[in-house]
């Protein structure tokens, strides 16, 4: 039924020199950032966060789309104007976050599956009222040596990944399939990409059978990096190298693109190894490959912005400069030069 909307969609939110804006924290992480940076932890501090993050001026020339949380798609601008409508006036989709979190994984300590497919039909139809066209759901794999992820955690969260996905596509919605591998732990490269590798094709495995449209979907992905404490961090060509092998080995050509999550990069990083990968293999891609970031485009806004009205503008320009960044990131055109803007801007 909604075939052409939902392949012109996926379409638009892979426009070239775009990506999307991550903006779906729940309440629970959204608080727990806030308290990193002293800023009281209300639901109108929340409002009047996403506020300055989607009323920045010349944000839709660098996001397709905006990933939103139940609490934020019901609430308005300070103008009244309800989020998801704003985001429409100027250009850029609105997206919901539909899982209900990681919840842990019985009989596997140290493992989670992502819950929340009851009643989801019910709720896609609510949230395509309310005008989102794209959803996410977000699967959590942890590596431990050679014991973790369990075969049970990447089939369990696979099945789970496609019957939301079946669901989207049948309510209309564009679904955000990610799978994100953690960055903690003291793994290798090496491991990192065997455990991306059997983690994409178990989705895709799991995606195909349950009949997702590969055309209709977006994929985010993490990227292929070294353990954060591994003492042998890759470099930012390895790890460009790394991520688009296994990428070309998992991901059907079909897919329009992959956005990726940052999973606690520092934001420089996420930026250069998004650049890396389009700079390199550019002619040889057959998707897309942009952001879908939270922390990566978001935190020195917050950091700058503290809750504190004073300060929207140095915050919304911080976050503007980091969009235009990663945009040209998107292109394979960041250089690390680019980052003096950021410096610039005084707080
Ligand atoms: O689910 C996680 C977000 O969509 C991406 O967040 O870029 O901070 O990892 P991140």
């Amino acid at each position: 039924m909604y075939a052409q909307e939902l392949a012109a969609t996926a379409r638009a939110m892979m426009a070239r020199g775009k990506g999307l804006l991550a903006a779906d924290e729940s309440n629970g992480t959204c608080n727990k950032r806030f308290e990193q940076v002293g800023i009281p932890t209300t639901e109108e501090m929340r409002r009047a966060y996403r506020d300055m993050l989607l009323t920045t001026p010349g944000i839709n020339e660098c996001l397709s789309g905006v990933i939103l949380f139940d609490e934020t798609i019901r609430q308005t601008t300070k103008s009244g104007v309800p989020f998801a409508n704003h985001l429409m006036q100027i250009g850029i989709i609105p997206g919901i976050k539909l899982d209900k979190g990681a919840k842990p994984l019985a009989g596997h300590p140290n493992e989670t599956v992502t819950e929340g497919l009851d009643g989801l039909r019910d709720r896609i139809a609510e949230y395509y009222q309310m005008g989102a066209r794209f959803a996410k759901w977000r699967a959590v794999y942890t590596i431990d040596g050679d014991r973790l992820p369990s075969r049970s955690c990447i089939e369990t969260n696979a099945h789970a990944l496609a019957r939301y996905a079946a669901l989207c596509q049948e309510g209309g919605l564009v679904p955000i399939v990610e799978p994100e591998v953690l960055i903690n732990g003291n793994h290798t490269l090496e491991r990192s990409y065997d455990v991306h590798r059997d983690v994409l094709k178990v989705v895709f495995d799991q995606l195909f059978v349950q009949d997702v449209d590969f055309d209709k979907m977006i994929l985010k992905p993490s990227m292929v990096v070294s353990g954060l404490e591994c003492p042998q961090q890759a470099s930012v060509e390895d790890v460009a190298r790394a991520t688009v092998k296994c990428l070309k080995e998992c991901v059907p050509s079909a897919v329009p693109g992959c956005a990726f999550l940052s999973g606690g990069q520092s934001a420089e990083r996420a930026t250069a190894h998004l650049n890396a990968m389009n700079a390199i293999f550019k002619d040889e891609l057959p998707w897309t490959l942009t952001f879908s970031y939270a922390r990566a485009l978001q935190q020195p806004a917050m950091e700058a912005w503290k809750g504190n009205d004073a300060n929207v503008s140095s915050a919304q320009q911080l976050f503007h400069i980091r969009a235009k960044l990663n945009s040209a990131a998107s292109q394979g055109q960041y250089t690390p030069e680019m980052e003096t803007e950021m410096k610039a801007v005084t707080v």
